[in-house]
């Protein structure tokens, strides 16, 4: 499997923990059950975004580089990082539910950046024996998660 495929799978669950998040945190009252929300999103997302940043950002700098975008990727996993924890921090449910659900819309549109524009251009500028070695690469790690 190419990486672009692993990464684009785990995007797709990724949307559909969104929508759960979306539609679920306007009616938790208590503060403690919105940031184990935000808990779960960033240790999924951990693993998620460390992958891009180990085994994406190198092999794609020269390209980042030219589009200018070299440091927005990275920058972007840590902004969504950092509004995750100030909705863990929040002493109250309002206050942790507005960060939980900025963390959403700032994933949904880093994710969506990735999509169209990211993993279409390392498809294009990656051999295609690269993209597969990589996509190794991530099962080996994940199968190390596993286990
Ligand atoms: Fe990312
Ligand atoms: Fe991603």
């Amino acid at each position: 499997m190419k990486i672009t495929e692993a990464l684009m799978a785990e995007h797709l669950v990724f949307h559909n923990l969104f929508d759960y998040v979306e539609k679920t945190a306007p009616g938790l009252k208590s503060v403690s059950e919105i940031r184990s929300l935000a808990s779960l999103l960033e240790f999924m997302l951990a693993a998620h975004s460390k992958t891009e940043d180990d085994l994406f950002i190198g092999p794609l700098d020269p390209a980042f580089e030219q589009l200018g975008q070299r440091e927005t990727f990275h920058h972007e996993h840590e902004l969504i990082d950092h509004t995750l924890a100030l909705a863990k921090r929040a002493a109250r449910a309002d206050k942790a539910r507005a960060h939980l659900l900025s963390a959403i819309t700032l994933c949904r549109s880093h994710f969506d950046k990735e999509e169209r524009i990211v993993f279409p251009m390392a498809e294009r500028l990656l051999k295609s024996k690269t993209l597969q070695e990589l996509g190794k690469t991530w099962l080996e790690q994940r199968e190390r998660v596993i286990k």
